[in-house]
């Protein structure tokens, strides 16, 4: 069986008492019939160690890693501090960070491998453009994300990574790819992974689906065979929302 994960990425919302009301609301209502979904809050680096170690319910992940070991970086946050916060999980790629903050297969690569080599899983995002997409070159796109910025790593560490199909076009604007979009998208995904690793490594890839997914799209959108789960942003700003759609499977 695939791991079933529901992940939100609070982005840069919420100060440390506003995330501490959130999670704490969200204990109070996970329920342990959730419990066979694997939950993560990518939250902000100032809530991580906080977050930590409040409850078994849920790990938490960052949204960020510097791509340098450590030294005179500043502002940068390290692989190794991150992972000293007791987080398991770093998101890496997602396209905000690639349209605002100059982020590149080649960067990701020295990102991917020092989360890695501090034990910490990774979350790794991919999607097109809406031009992209338009122009029929969505697969192509998502196919040199992936194999630029992880096909270097071996079998065991591609275990550890986690794949967010986000395409950008449905980042919080509403519009969501229908269930048919991402399952297509997702398939494609499996198979790459599965022509490079072999039928197992695919098998057992955990994929999940990121945009506008609420709770009354993602049932639908769970239901599809190769959707393991989802990268939730605003949805996940709001426990009632968000635990409803980790419910959603
Ligand atoms: P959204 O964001 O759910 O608000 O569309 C998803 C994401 O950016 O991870």
């Amino acid at each position: 069986m695939r791991k079933k994960i529901i992940a939100g990425n609070w982005k840069m919302n919420k100060n440390l008492n506003e995330g501490a009301d959130l999670v704490n609301e969200l204990l109070e209502i996970i329920t342990s019939s959730s419990m066979d979904v694997e939950v993560i809050l990518g939250v902000p680096f100032t809530h991580l160690y906080m977050l930590a170690s409040i409850s078994d319910k849920f790990s938490v992940s960052a949204q960020n890693c510097s791509s340098q070991v450590s030294g005179a970086f500043t502002g940068e946050i390290s692989a190794n501090m991150i992972q000293s916060t007791g987080a398991k999980y770093v998101i890496l790629g997602h396209s905000e960070r690639r349209a605002y903050h100059q982020e590149n297969n080649a960067n990701l690569v020295k990102k991917v491998d020092l989360c890695l080599s501090h034990n910490l899983k990774v979350i790794y995002c991919c999607g097109e453009l809406l031009s992209e997409r338009n122009s029929g070159n969505h697969f192509e796109t998502v196919k040199s994300q992936i194999e630029e910025a992880l096909f270097h790593l071996n079998p065991e560490q591609i275990s550890n990574i986690v794949i967010a199909y986000e395409p950008v076009w449905a980042i919080g604007t509403g519009v969501t790819a229908s269930s048919d979009q991402a399952q297509e998208m997702h398939a494609y995904i499996r198979s790459i992974f599965k022509d490079k690793y072999g039928l197992n490594i695919g098998k057992y890839l955990s994929i999940l689906y990121g945009g506008s997914c609420n709770p009354s799209n993602a049932h639908e959108i769970f239901s599809k065979e190769d959707v393991d789960g989802g990268l939730i942003g605003g949805a996940s700003l709001n426990a009632n929302d968000f635990s409803q759609i980790i419910n959603a499977f």
